[in-house]
C-alpha cells in the first residue's frame, strides 16, 4: 500500500520524545551490488523495550523498493509508506528479515549508499540509513553489525573488524547512523599505531591510485591524534583497526563511521606543492576531531539529534584543545574567534537563530550549525573554565564510565559534572537552551584604590524565544597599569545577574582593564574604550589573544569612522600596526592575524548593530583605501619583512613555517599594491608549494594584473580537482567591488564546473556569498544568480543547497532595495517546483525574520 499524498514537512519536537518500541540486538546485512539495481538483505533481531509499554512496530524507509519482509519467517504483511514501513510484530523477540533494491548511481543527494568516481559509499547520519534498509533509523537503538559485501571491487569496508571475503562485524553496539560502507579498485597507505594498554592498532588512509602521495600527512595527523587522546582524556582506541577513506563527493567534511571514517577528500588528501598551510591545518583538525568522535559520538552516542551539540560541541572543543596543543594556543584561539563571529554571531543575529540544543526541527540536516558546532564547544570552554581543569576532567572521566555504551541527554552531561563539584549547573543549562548572543556592557568607577567593573547583560529576542533570563558568564580579566605591567593576573568574574559589580581592591592608581582575556565567553563585549586605550592594549597586554583584540577593535573603529563619517586612515592606527611589525619578540603568524583587517560581513553587522544601514560597496572601498594606506606608511619595512620571511629549505607544514609564511605573505599582498606585482610574480613563477603560490595569485588577481597566471596555474593544475576548486573560488574571491555575480556566472559555463560534486559547487558560490561587496552588488545580480543556482542545486542535492542558502541570512541588514531583492530571490526559491524539504525549511525561516 503506497500513500499518495507527498510527504508533508512535519515539525519535530524534542518534548515529544519516547522510547523505542523495539530495541535491536544484532543485525546482518547482505550488499549485492549493482550500480542501479543494489539488493540490501537484512535480517535484525528485535526484542520488545521493557522501558516502555508501546508496541508499534515502525521501521523507517525512504526511496526503497520492498522486494520481501517477513517475521519469524512468515510475510510480515508489511504497509509501506513514503516513509518507512509497519507491520504487526509480537510482543517478545522475533526475527525481521527484507529485501530492498536500491539504486546508488542515480543518488545525487549523497545520502545513504551512493557512487562517488566508480567508488560505492555511504553516508547516513543523520538520517540517511533508512535510504539503505528499513531500520528503526534513531539514534537510541544500538545493535551489533555484521556485513557481507559481494561485488567486483578489489577493495569492499566496513565497520569493525575485517573476516575477509567480503565480511565484517563490529563488537560495539552503534546506532544505524555510525553504518558505513566502502567499495572500489582503492590503495591504501598503511600505518600501525601501538595503544597506551600495548595493543597494536592497523590504520589505513584508502585512496584512488592518483591519491597516494597525499596521505602521510593524514596518517601522521591520525597518529598524533591517538596519542593525544590517550594521554588528555585516557581515552584509548578500542578494534584493532582503523580505516579512513576519501571520497571527492561528500556533502560535508568528513564522518566518524566506527571504524571506517570516511572522509571530504579536501579533508584529508595533503601535498606541499596542492595544499596551503591554512589546508594543512583543516585536515589535521578534521582528522582529530573524526577521531575523537570515537569516544565522544560513538562509545557514547545521543539519545535523539536535539542532542546533537553532546557530541559535536564536545569534539569540537576536543579538536580545538588538540590544535592549541600541537601548534599556538593564541593563534588557534584568534582563529577560532575569529571564525566564531562571521559564522555563529551572525547565525544567532538573524532569523535562524537557534539554541544549542533546539527544541524543534523540520530537516536534522539544517542543524548541523555553526550554533551547534561552535557554540556548542564555546559552552564547554566555558563550563571547563567554570569548575577549573581537574574538576572537568574527573567530570569527562565519570562520563565515560557512567555512559559507555548508551545513547545520551544533555542532561545525562552536565549531571557528571554536578555530581563532581557539587555545584548547581541549572543557570548554566541556559547556554544549551537559550538562543541569541548576549551583549554584556562595562562601566568602570575608581574610588579610594578600589577599582570596580560592573557588568550588564543583555540578551536580544530570538525567533520563538522573546524573554530572556541572565546566564552565568565567566569573564576573565586582567588588570594593567600604566607602565604596561600586569598588576593583577588574570581572574575569572562570574557574571549571574542582569547586574553585576566586580571590585579589585589596594591599587595605587587607576588601572588599565583587560576584560573577557582568551575569549572565555562568545559575547559580544560593550565598552566605552578610547583608541588610546586600544592600541596601549594591542603594544602591552599580557594575554595574547586580548591583545590582538584591542587591535581588531581599534580597525573596526577606524573602518566604522571612515565609511559612516568619511574620516582619513588613522595615523595612530597605522603607527600601532608599525610597532607590531617591528616587534621581534612577537610570533610572525600574530602579527598576520593583527594586520588581517575585519571582513565586510564584519563591518556590516557593526555598523547596523550600531544603527546605521550598511552600504557593502562601500565597505569594500574602505577596506581597500586602508589597505593602500597601511602599504604607504610600511612602505620601507615591507622589503625587509618579506625578505626575512622566506623559509628556506624543505616545505614543513608546522606552525612556525607556516606562521613565516603567512607574515611573509601579508608583507607580500601590502607590497603588491605599492610595486605593481613584481614580487607576486616572481613569487608565483618560483613557488615549490601551494601556500606560495596561491597567495602570489591572490595578491596579482586583487591588483588586476593576475590573468596571465590564472590561466598558467589552470593549465599546470588541471587535472587535479581539489586544486581547481580553489582556481574557482579565487576569481570569484578577488572578483573587484561588484564583479563577482558576472565572474561566478562566467564560471559556472566552464567545462570543469559541475553540480554534482559539493566542494565545486561550493569553490563558486561560496566564494560568492563570501566577497561582501559582489554577491549584495547594487543590480542585485548576485541574489539573482544564487537563486537560479540553488533551485538548479536543490534536485539533485537538496543538503548542499540547503546549506549555501544561509548566504541569505543577513538580509534584513540591508537597505529597503536590496531587501526588496533578496526577499524576492527567496520568494523565487520557495515557489520553484518540488522543492526539497530542506531548502524550503531554510527559505521559509530566514523569510520570517
Ligand atoms: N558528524 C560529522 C562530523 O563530525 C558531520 C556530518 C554530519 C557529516 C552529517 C555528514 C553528515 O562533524
Ligand atoms: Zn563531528
Amino acid at each position: 500500500m503506497k500513500d499518495a499524498s507527498p510527504a508533508a514537512p512535519l515539525e519535530i519536537f524534542l518534548s515529544d520524545y519516547t522510547p523505542p518500541a523495539y530495541l535491536v540486538d544484532t543485525v546482518e546485512l547482505t550488499f549485492k551490488l549493482h550500480p542501479t539495481a543494489t539488493r540490501v538483505l537484512s535480517r535484525i533481531a528485535f526484542r520488545p523495550n521493557p522501558d516502555t509499554a508501546d508496541r508499534t512496530f515502525y521501521l523507517h524507509g525512504e526511496q526503497l523498493k520492498l522486494i520481501s519482509a517477513t517475521i519469524d519467517g512468515q510475510d510480515a504483511n508489511a504497509k509501506v509508506t513514503d516513509l518507512g514501513l509497519t507491520a504487526i510484530a509480537p510482543d517478545a523477540p522475533f526475527i525481521f528479515e527484507a529485501e530492498v533494491e536500491i539504486s546508488p548511481s542515480t543518488n545525487t543527494a549523497l545520502e545513504g549508499l551512493y557512487m562517488s568516481n566508480g567508488m560505492y559509499c555511504t553516508q547516513c547520519e543523520a538520517e540517511g540509513f533508512r535510504k539503505i534498509t528499513y531500520y528503526p533509523d534513531r539514534p537510541d537503538v544500538m545493535a551489533v553489525f555484521s556485513v557481507t559485501i559481494e561485488g567486483e571491487e578489489t577493495v569492499k569496508l566496513s565497520n569493525g573488524n575485517d573476516l575477509g571475503d567480503g565480511k565484517w562485524h563490529d563488537p560495539w553496539p552503534k546506532p544505524a547512523y555510525l553504518f558505513a560502507l566502502v567499495a572500489g579498485d582503492l590503495v591504501n597507505h598503511p600505518d600501525t599505531f601501538t595503544t597506551m594498554s600495548g595493543k597494536e592498532v592497523e590504520l589505513n588512509i584508502w585512496v584512488r591510485p592518483g591519491d597516494l602521495n597525499k596521505c602521510a600527512f593524514g596518517m601522521d595527523a591520525l597518529k598524533r591524534s591517538m596519542a593525544w587522546d590517550e594521554k588528555v582524556y585516557g581515552r584509548e582506541y578500542d578494534l584493532d583497526l582503523f580505516n579512513i577513506v576519501a571520497v571527492d563527493d561528500f556533502n560535508m567534511g568528513a564522518m566518524e563511521n566506527k571504524g571506517l571514517n570516511i572522509f571530504n577528500s579536501s579533508a584529508v588528501l595533503a601535498s606541499p606543492e596542492t595544499s596551503t598551510d591554512a589546508n594543512f591545518e583543516r585536515i589535521e583538525a578534521i582528522i582529530a576531531h573524526e577521531y575523537f568522535h570515537n569516544w565522544t559520538g560513538n562509545r557514547i552516542t545521543c539519545r535523539d539529534w536535539f542532542q546533537l551539540c553532546l557530541k559535536e560541541g564536545l569534539t569540537v572543543y576536543r579538536d580545538s584543545q588538540f590544535t592549541s596543543d600541537e601548534r599556538s594556543p593564541a593563534v588557534k584561539r584568534i582563529e577560532d574567534v575569529i571564525a566564531l563571529r562571521a559564522r555563529q554571531f551572525r547565525e544567532d543575529n538573524g532569523p535562524l537563530a537557534h539554541p544549542v540544543r533546539p527544541t524543534s526541527f523540520v530537516e536534522i540536516n539544517n542543524f548541523y550549525t555553526a550554533t551547534v558546532y561552535e557554540k556548542g564547544a564555546e559552552v564547554i570552554g566555558m563550563l571547563k573554565t567554570l569548575i577549573g581543569d581537574d574538576a572537568y576532567y574527573k567530570g569527562c572521566d565519570l562520563y565515560f564510565t557512567r555512559h559507555d555504551g548508551q545513547a545520551c541527554t544533555i542532561e545525562d552531561w552536565l549531571a557528571c559534572f554536578e555530581e563532581v563539584t557539587g555545584r548547581d549547573l541549572a543557570q548554566f543549562k541556559l547556554w544549551y537552551t537559550q538562543a541569541g548572543t548576549p551583549r554584556v556592557s562595562v562601566k568602570e568607577a575608581w574610588k579610594d584604590g578600589t577599582y570596580t567593573l560592573t557588568f550588564t547583560q543583555h540578551t536580544p529576542p530570538t525567533p520563538g524565544q522573546d524573554v530572556k533570563d541572565p546566564k552565568v558568564i565567566p569573564i576573565a580579566v586582567g588588570l594593567l597599569n600604566e607602565a604596561g605591567e600586569e598588576i593583577q593576573a588574570t581572574r575569572i568574574c562570574e557574571v549571574t545577574d542582569d547586574v553585576h559589580a566586580f571590585r579589585f581592591t589596594g591599587l595605587d592608581a587607576l588601572p588599565i582593564a583587560s576584560i573577557n582575556r582568551g575569549f572565555s565567553a562568545p559575547i559580544i563585549l560593550q565598552q566605552d574604550q578610547d583608541n588610546l586605550t586600544r592600541a596601549f592594549l594591542l603594544a602591552n597586554d599580557t594575554d595574547p589573544f586580548n591583545k590582538w583584540e584591542a587591535g581588531r577593535a581599534l580597525a573596526r573603529d577606524v573602518m566604522i569612522r571612515m565609511v559612516t563619517e568619511d574620516a582619513a586612515p588613522d595615523q595612530a592606527y597605522l603607527d600601532a600596526l608599525l610597532a607590531v611589525a617591528r616587534d621581534d619578540t612577537l610570533d610572525p603568524a600574530f602579527k598576520a592575524l593583527v594586520f588581517s583587517l575585519p571582513s565586510g560581513d564584519d563591518i556590516a553587522q557593526a555598523l547596523f548593530d550600531g544603527g546605521v544601514t550598511p552600504d557593502p560597496t562601500k565597505i569594500y572601498l574602505t577596506a581597500q583605501t586602508l589597505s593602500q594606506s597601511i602599504a604607504q606608511a610600511m612602505q620601507d619595512t615591507l622589503p625587509r619583512i618579506y625578505a626575512q620571511m622566506q623559509v628556506d629549505g624543505p616545505f614543513s607544514p608546522d606552525a612556525d613555517a607556516a606562521g613565516k609564511r603567512a607574515w611573509g605573505n601579508v608583507a607580500l599582498s601590502l607590497l603588491t599594491r605599492l610595486d605593481g606585482g613584481a614580487q607576486a610574480r616572481t613569487q608565483f613563477e618560483g613557488a615549490d608549494n601551494m601556500t606560495q603560490q596561491l597567495s602570489a595569485l591572490g595578491a596579482l588577481l586583487r591588483a588586476e594584473v593576475g590573468e596571465d597566471a590564472s590561466k598558467a596555474f589552470y593549465a599546470q593544475w588541471k587535472e587535479d580537482r581539489l586544486v581547481i576548486d580553489k582556481w574557482f573560488a579565487m576569481q570569484v574571491s578577488f572578483a573587484k567591488l561588484d564583479a563577482a555575480p558576472a565572474v561566478a556566472e562566467a564560471l559556472t559555463a566552464h567545462p570543469d564546473f559541475t553540480l554534482t560534486n559539493p566542494n565545486r559547487f561550493r569553490a563558486v558560490f561560496g566564494a560568492l556569498a563570501g566577497n561582501t561587496a559582489g554577491f549584495h552588488s547594487p543590480d542585485g545580480s548576485g541574489y539573482a544568480l544564487l537563486a537560479d543556482w540553488l533551485i538548479k542545486l536543490d534536485a539533485k542535492n537538496p543538503q548542499t543547497a540547503a546549506r549555501m542558502s544561509t548566504a541569505f541570512e543577513t538580509w534584513t541588514r540591508y537597505d529597503a532595495d536590496r531587501q526588496g531583492m533578496m526577499r524576492d530571490a527567496l520568494e523565487r526559491i520557495k515557489a520553484a517546483p518540488n522543492l526539497s524539504g530542506d531548502l524550503s525549511e531554510m527559505v521559509t525561516r530566514i523569510l520570517n525574520a
